[in-house]
């Protein structure tokens, strides 16, 4: 009797260890792209191939799909900056390089100086950043960015060495924010701030019906007619709806150890500007 009610437990446990063990591997090993549910390991190629696909037209396509608005959010992500101990900027999933450019173009209004490798965009996709590279060369500011591709999740650089860490439109297609967040945090220095625009939710029922219509409606239809590519125009509005809300993101940011963290809706929540500090 003692025997069965020790075999009893002993196979009890083992079955609860392997439903414990099961659930966090499905946790762990699945992630969105888009409404699809992927395994971890496939996301980063599916997005790397969407990003190749539209690296050609990408400027083209901000600027149709947001009306021109993309630019102004950009121009206000940049205004936010404020660095007052140095000028040191990471642009990570920096692509066609539109941040690190106006920054550029902000310090040079206020008469600061820049030293070679002050300014550094870094995106996982080398063909955003070749035509970030013939854009840079256009505007004659080709000597002041360095281009690193490289992964947001896993940066190629020291810890503590720069002054203001940005990111545009890039964290919802990583494989995993917190990793992201985490990496932004090492790198910036003591006192550097954490800027991060992308699109968020709109809470009010009535702007979120119409807000939905033309995502799902119109713009995979202008992917395709202007891009010739649906599905990666499908992916973009799947993925935004996917990304957490202002507050949840809020909460990652704050895992990740940065401080005075806050956030400031644009143009009634389609975007998000997030910020914080590493103190
Ligand atoms: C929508 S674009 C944004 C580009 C630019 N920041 C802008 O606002 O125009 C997203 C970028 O994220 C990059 N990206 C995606 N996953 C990445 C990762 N793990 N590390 C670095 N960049 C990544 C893509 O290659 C792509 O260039």
């Amino acid at each position: 009797m003692a025997a069965q009610k020790k075999f009893l437990l002993k196979t009890l446990r083992a079955a609860t260890a392997n439903i414990r063990c099961n659930c966090h591997s499905n946790v762990s090993q699945e992630t969105h792209f888009g409404f699809e549910t992927v395994s971890k390991s496939s996301k980063a190629g599916r997005v790397h191939t969407v990003f190749e696909n539209v690296a050609e037209k990408y400027d083209l396509m901000n600027d149709l799909m947001s009306g021109g608005i993309h630019r102004a959010w950009k121009n206000y992500l940049v205004s936010q900056i404020n660095v007052l101990n140095g000028n040191r900027m990471l642009d990570v999933a920096g692509g066609t390089g539109d941040i690190a450019m106006r920054y550029i173009n902000q310090l040079k209004y206020h008469n600061k100086t820049l030293s070679t490798g002050d300014i550094v965009v870094c995106d996982i996709n080398q063909a955003m950043l070749d035509v970030g590279k013939i854009k840079a060369s256009r505007l004659g500011l080709s000597q002041e960015i360095i281009w690193v591709c490289g992964n947001g999740e896993d940066l190629p650089f020291q810890d503590n060495s720069f002054d203001v860490y940005t990111i545009a439109f890039g964290l919802r297609n990583f494989t995993n924010t917190q990793k992201a967040l985490d990496e932004a945090y090492r790198v910036l220095a003591p006192g550097g701030k954490f800027l991060c625009l992308e699109f968020s939710a709109v809470k009010n029922p009535f702007l979120k019906r119409l807000y939905d219509e033309y995502s799902f409606q119109v713009i995979p239809v202008m992917g395709e007619v202007i891009a010739k590519d649906w599905s990666s125009y499908q992916y973009l509005v799947e993925s935004i709806r996917q990304f957490p809300d202002q507050v949840e993101f809020s909460a990652l940011i704050t895992t990740s150890g940065f401080k005075f963290v806050k956030y400031e809706n644009l143009t009634f929540g389609v975007a998000a500007i997030h910020s914080g500090f590493k103190l």
